[in-house]
């Protein structure tokens, strides 16, 4: 048997359920079960639990992408781990449990220059990362970029990698105490209320997760000829932790639709990724994941850990705003 975090109804944090649930009694050739010492939270997590997210499993599921253990069984073509190795995994859903079975190209073997709580920090905010500002925005030495979201778990990779490329670097806010979390990385922190009066219009790339009808103008306005809007989430459609029809519709009908002739008037590029589905593809997993290892200068900011018995308070306290730096939820010391 195993512990784990269901989602069995939609609601509040108090909704999360801890149950005992029967583990897989066989493993498939290619796949892989680890015990599980850290769980990562993500924002996501708390879209799903109201409800909202569309890609989740039918009910009840386990949420959670991301793990880091260690190996306690193989399956019988696993080649290159072994039992008793140290490992962090992504995990399509399933991640909040004291044990996982994941295909064998899920894993990676921790990396040496990050402990046990690192290893369960990174695999979803590095694979994001590395997607969006390396592979697709291609961003080098010199090039400008805001961070809207620069003091979460995505802002502390986002910023550590662009310090290290050489970019300019200038992430917002909804508050100057958090400014130390911008500044530490090179970066130039903005006030998010202010943003729309700021003056320079030559960003190479912002980075929009909130999804919001008058940020994404504010941006838009804001890039170089040539510019890239990268769209990343819908923060806003949610206020402390609650969804609300209201702000919901507000955040959906509001959303600026573009004409395909206006791209070719404005000199810009829109996009955005769900990584989720980077997830189903091995080549993207193999990719990414030897760029982790090869990124030895990072070091996920880690907040709170808290025990998986205390699952709510960790839900309330990244929807109030209260948390800094990623949560992490500890199946070992309880
Ligand atoms: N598309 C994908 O596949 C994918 C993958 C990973 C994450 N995401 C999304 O990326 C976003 C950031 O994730 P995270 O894990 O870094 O979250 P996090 O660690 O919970 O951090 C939340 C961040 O959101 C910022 N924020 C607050 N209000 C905002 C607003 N109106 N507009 C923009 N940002 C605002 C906060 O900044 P202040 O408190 O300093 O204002 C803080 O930096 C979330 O929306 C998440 O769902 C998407």
């Amino acid at each position: 048997m195993k512990t784990s975090i269901l989602i069995n109804k939609y609601g509040s944090a108090e909704s999360l359920d801890i149950e005992k649930t029967p583990q897989k009694e066989s493993l498939d050739k290619h796949e892989i079960e680890i015990d599980v010492h850290y769980s990562g939270i993500n924002y996501a997590d708390i879209v799903m639990r109201v409800g909202l997210y569309q890609d989740a499993p039918p009910k009840p599921f386990v949420p959670g992408y991301e793990v880091s253990g260690v190996v306690s069984n193989v399956g019988s073509e696993v080649k290159n781990y072994n039992v008793g190795d140290e490992v962090l995994a992504g995990t399509r859903f399933g991640g909040y449990s004291s044990s996982v079975i994941v295909p064998v190209e899920q894993v990676l073997k921790k990396p040496t220059h990050l402990n046990m709580k690192e290893a369960a920090a990174i695999p979803v905010n590095f694979m994001t990362c590395y997607i969006m500002l390396i592979e697709i925005a291609r961003l080098k030495k010199g090039d400008k970029v805001l961070i809207d979201c620069a003091t979460g778990g995505i802002g502390s990779i986002a910023l550590q990698m662009l310090e290290k490329m050489g970019a300019e670097t200038y992430g917002l806010s909804t508050t100057e105490k958090k400014f130390k979390y911008i500044t530490q990385y090179n970066a130039q922190p903005i006030l998010r209320s202010e943003f729309t009066d700021f003056p320079d219009k030559d960003f190479k790339f912002i980075l929009n997760s909130s999804g919001d009808r008058k940020a994404i103008n504010s941006q838009l306005d804001h890039l170089d000829l040539g510019g890239h809007l990268f769209l990343l989430g819908i923060n806003s459609i949610l206020k402390d932790g609650k969804k609300s029809l209201a702000r919901t519709l507000k955040t959906l009908i509001g959303a600026p639709f573009f004409h395909t002739f206006s791209f070719l008037q404005k000199n810009r590029t829109i996009s955005g990724a769900n990584i989720l589905n980077y997830f189903d593809h091995p080549k993207w997993l193999i990719k990414t994941f030897q760029a982790l290892k090869e990124s030895d200068y990072l070091k996920p900011n880690i907040g709170k850990v808290y025990s998986f018995k205390d699952v709510t308070q960790a839900h309330l306290d990244l929807e109030q705003g209260k948390a800094f730096g990623k949560l992490l939820l500890d199946w070992k010391n309880h």
